[in-house]
């Protein structure tokens, strides 16, 4: 009987990635753990889905920070207060602690009063379980202070990312952020890593001197992994299961996201699990991926765009067509996309920054989503032919 080995895919796009299929990032990496080894907090910040998760957890992986700290990791983006904040961060460190010692589990317990008494036990182990509802939490700030008390009696140094760590500048209540830098700054066992893909915000966090936050950290501004490092990789990865692909077509891909790393690895999964072993992988094969992927989001597309006025539209058009914008208020630029004025894009443009719709770097505007973009290109009859 012959036994075929079921050949994995090697592009990640959900969950953990294993080290083998996680690309580059050295550098970056080497800087993160340098940072909180010594003592220091860091800031990442980069568009969606760029890879801050995929760095974090791949240095929380490393032998020097696994062995010798208490990792937590916690997403903040779907919180809008401080109550659903301290609820989040409750549970996730209670969740880490439980399976990895009983007695900081027990500490727990005892730590956090106020709201220890609405924990469960579960019968068979007789550890205390986190089913709380969110309105246990009648005193946050109490309740907080508690969380972080307890961690500095940890019997490990710890490490906290905080991801999407923007929101709290959005919560309703008054001096949030001075109140989390007070909490930081007193904790000298906990490191923390704050994450954040509205770069706008993150910066105004960091750099602007009238916040709490302000000089806090260092800033890592997470680019796309290099073109030299990510094509090797793709080819690697297909040659090494059996596949072949042109490096010229992993050139164009990589070109057409800018190097965005989740659309990378989306479509070099769907690629190559599309490819029969000792086949090539086509530009045909690659085309259908990136369809595709087009199609699956057309609904969420269509909505955000329903959602955005008229001149904003039309300078999001122009900026999607352009791929890179470059003075967008000028002569040259209004006339060629029909637009009104350079005050009327100026008034857009400061809007669809708000959004996060667009990005600006160095007054370069491009549109944050790159697949957006070439969803909106396709909408107007441009054909995938790059590829
Ligand atoms: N270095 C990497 N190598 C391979 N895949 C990666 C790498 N970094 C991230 N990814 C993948 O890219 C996607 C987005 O990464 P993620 O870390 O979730 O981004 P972010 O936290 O910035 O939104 C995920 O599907 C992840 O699996
Ligand atoms: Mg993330």
């Amino acid at each position: 009987m012959i036994t075929m080995a079921i050949i994995s895919n090697p592009f990640i796009v959900t969950g953990k990635i294993a080290p083998e299929y996680f690309c580059d990032r050295k550098n970056e990496s080497a800087r993160l753990v340098k940072s909180v080894t010594n003592g220091n907090n860091l800031v990442i910040i980069s568009p969606r889905r760029m890879g801050k998760t995929g760095l974090i957890q791949f240095c929380y992986g490393k032998p020097e920070i696994e062995n010798e700290y208490y990792t937590f990791f916690v997403d903040i983006l779907h919180t809008s207060s401080l109550r659903e904040f301290t609820y989040s961060l409750g549970h996730e460190i209670f969740e880490t602690l439980l399976p990895r010692s009983r007695k900081m589990a027990t500490l727990f317990i005892q730590t956090i009063k106020s709201i220890s008494g609405k924990f469960g036990f579960d019968p068979v182990s007789n550890l205390p379980t986190f089913n709380l509802e969110l309105g246990d939490i009648d005193r946050p700030e109490y309740t907080l202070d508690e969380i972080f008390h307890y961690l500095s009696k940890a019997d490990r140094p710890c490490i906290l990312a905080i991801d999407e760590f923007q929101q709290i500048a959005k919560y309703p209540e008054r001096n949030i952020e001075a109140l989390m830098r007070t909490h930081v700054q007193r904790l000298d066992n906990c490191h923390f890593i704050f994450a954040g893909s509205e770069r706008h915000m993150m910066q105004e966090m960091f750099l602007s001197s009238a916040r709490p936050f302000y000089q806090s950290a260092d800033i890592l501004e997470l680019e796309a992994i290099p073109a030299e490092v990510y094509i090797p990789f793709v080819i690697r990865n297909f040659e090494q299961r059996g596949r072949t692909i042109a490096a010229s077509d992993v050139e164009k891909v990589y070109a057409l996201f800018h190097g965005h790393t989740y659309y990378i690895q989306k479509t070099f999964n769907e690629s190559f699990a599309n490819t029969p072993e000792g086949e090539k992988c086509t530009s045909e094969t690659i085309k259908t991926a990136l369809g595709n992927m087009t199609a699956s989001n057309d609904t969420i597309f269509r909505e955000i765009l329903s959602n955005i006025p008229e001149k904003q539209k039309e300078l999001l058009y122009a900026i999607a067509r352009e791929g890179e914008a470059k003075h967008i208020t000028s002569a040259e630029f209004i006339r060629s996309h029909s637009l009104t004025s350079a005050s009327s894009v100026q008034s857009a443009a400061r809007k669809l920054l708000e959004k996060d719709l667009i990005t600006e770097i160095n007054k370069v505007f491009s549109v944050t989503d790159r697949l957006f973009a070439m969803w909106i290109n396709q909408l107007h009859g441009e054909k995938l032919n790059c590829i």
